[in-house]
């Protein structure tokens, strides 16, 4: 039996080590029926480190995806990166939501926290489409949305494997659901998503207000517009924002912490922070 705990004002569960177990002896079934049902696991006192990370996310996942933007950690462990660069405040987001290929979960792990700030975010989309004013959930059932981004070569080799070719971009690409691309001559690729503002859980298939709306609206490289073409004026994002702001939740780290949090139901973002010495590891993956 899991020794668990939730966090205050959070519904987090946190798994205790409470028997000085390696979280690799963790029972596999029971840590996924918690998953399925609380979206964001916090383990705590088990000492990992992104080795252990990427050993245990291994028990839970079919394939893990590299970010295109994020340093990797060593190559040995070519998917397991740093976690965004800088220390700005990182508004909600799901992780790739502005593309088909979501991932399923996002686990992070903490060496070292920031001394101040730094805090990662994260938000229960279930909470804010339920939160949100029923003229703006009936906007969102109206209309989709659609993303703009632009990946040059260099971005789409490191996402397909250095050795792919447009033919694989194009593989990869075609078919797929509201997603259409141009091969620029420069070989980078311009794509345009049209999607919901809110998707079904995977766990559940609740309705929930997992996006990557708001970071992408403020995201200077981003670009995201009704399905349309029409732009989403910035009181409808005002409005979304307010309804966030009380429902976010914090994962207060501690050195050795490892969070599992469900990529298709909540959002996550992160404080701002001062310190150097901060040190967050993060992995992608779709589960079994
Ligand atoms: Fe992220």
């Amino acid at each position: 039996m899991l020794e668990t705990d939730t966090l205050s004002i959070s519904s987090a569960k946190i798994i205790h080590n409470n028997t000085s177990q390696s979280i690799l002896q963790l029972p596999v079934q029971e840590t996924l029926d918690y998953f399925k049902s609380h979206g964001v696991l916090l383990f705590r006192g088990f000492g990992v480190n992104y080795e252990q990370m990427k050993a245990f996310a291994e028990k839970f996942s079919s394939r893990f995806v590299l970010d295109k933007d994020r340093p990797i950690v060593d190559s040995r462990n070519k998917y397991v990166t740093l976690v965004d660069p800088g220390m700005h405040y990182v508004s909600p987001h799901c992780e790739n939501a502005n593309s088909p290929f979501r991932p399923d979960v996002i686990w992070f792990c903490c060496s070292v926290p920031a001394s101040q700030g730094g805090e990662t975010l994260y938000w229960d989309g279930v909470q804010v489409w339920q939160a949100l004013d029923e003229e703006l959930r009936q906007l969102f059932i109206a209309k989709k949305i659609k993303f703009f981004q632009k990946f040059p070569a260099a971005d789409w080799k490191r996402f397909l494997g250095a050795g792919a070719t447009l033919d694989d971009v194009k593989r990869t690409l075609n078919g797929i659901s509201g997603l259409s691309y141009k091969i620029n001559e420069d070989q980078s690729v311009s794509l345009e998503y049209v999607c919901s503002a809110f998707v079904k859980t995977k766990y559940g298939h609740q309705e929930a207000f997992a996006n990557s709306l708001i970071s992408e609206y403020k995201n200077p490289r981003g670009a995201v517009t009704f399905a349309d073409g029409s732009p989403i004026p910035s009181a409808i994002i005002n409005q979304i924002q307010q309804v966030m702001n009380n429902l976010t939740e914090v994962i207060p780290w501690q050195a050795s912490d490892l969070v599992m949090i469900d990529n298709s139901r909540f959002l996550h973002g992160r404080r701002s922070f001062t310190d150097i010495k901060r040190r967050i590891y993060s992995l992608l993956s779709y589960m079994k």
